[in-house]
């Protein structure tokens, strides 16, 4: 039998963490505040967004929630970042994706102080991880991170394969893990024999957006297997980019969909939010 790999524990301990250290601040009159804007209702969205607030009002970070109409111009979103940016009682800004397509998600992304980018999507956050130095980390790798380390799993010298190469996933997930030591590969889409070198991981990192694509026929025995994926089956199941029924017999440690990589996304949020403080 597999380890499961308890992201809804790890995130729980992080916030706990997290509390203590704002409940300190707080003792000395520092107080926490993060931005959550909102552009539209997509529902997915409401629901990240309701969760983000949750987190920041348990572990005591001060939310300002800015739920934008649809019809927002682009002018107006960059007013509320700019005002936003200059205002010394905001510590982190965070800007829902996705917008709605009459506005240009890179020119807002970049609009961000980096100084307030707790998403850790600015280029000067994607920088500064590829050249080693301090920024803010993207939230869902660096709780991939928290997951590996907090779980007692070696990273170092191992061999890690990511799959999938996005700005937000899969791309700071391969620095990450050279980061720690590892030997890293990207597969993509266009990655030929595929399951040839997804065999070869130690460390197997999902990120693909294909429902139960990773089958025991990608997995070396022994291996530890990170899911990323969330997808909602038919019949309102969840389920993610790995087959688990299928590949847990095979490996030594797994995450679960739900709760494994999707609550430390949020944790990590909040880290970043709380770790802007001493910035
Ligand atoms: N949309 C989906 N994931 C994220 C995230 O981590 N941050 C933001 N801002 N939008 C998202």
């Amino acid at each position: 039998m597999a380890y499961l790999i308890d992201g809804k524990k790890i995130s729980q301990e992080i916030k706990d963490e997290l509390k203590e250290k704002t409940a300190e601040y707080e003792k000395k009159g520092t107080n926490v505040t993060l931005a959550v804007i909102q552009v539209g209702e997509d529902p997915a969205s409401s629901v990240y967004v309701r969760n983000k607030k949750n987190a920041c009002a348990y572990i005591g970070i001060h939310s300002l929630a800015y739920e934008l109409p649809q019809e927002t111009t682009q002018e107006e979103l960059l007013d509320l970042i700019h005002q936003l940016n200059s205002r010394e009682d905001v510590n982190g800004i965070l800007c829902q994706l996705p917008l709605p397509k009459h506005i240009d998600e890179k020119e807002i992304i970049h609009a961000i102080a980096p100084a307030k980018d707790v998403d850790g999507f600015h280029p000067q956050s994607a920088g500064a991880l590829m050249i080693g130095e301090n920024g803010f980390l993207p939230c869902t790798p660096a709780g991939i991170i928290q997951l590996l380390k907090r779980s007692d799993i070696k990273i170092e010298g191992k061999h890690c394969v990511v799959i999938g190469r996005s700005n937000i996933v899969g791309k700071p997930m391969a620095m990450l893990m050279l980061r720690e030591n590892a030997t890293v590969t990207v597969a993509h889409s266009k990655t030929e024999n595929l399951k040839e070198i997804c065999r070869q991981a130690d460390i197997l990192i999902a990120a693909i957006g294909k429902p139960k694509y990773i089958t025991d026929e990608y997995v070396k025995e022994g291996a530890v297997v990170i899911d990323v994926g969330i997808h909602r089956m038919e019949g309102k199941k969840l389920c993610g980019d790995v087959d688990f029924e299928k590949v847990e017999p095979h490996v030594s440690a797994i995450t679960p969909v739900p709760g494994g990589v999707g609550p430390m996304t949020i944790a990590m949020l909040m880290s970043n939010c709380v770790n802007s403080v001493d910035l």
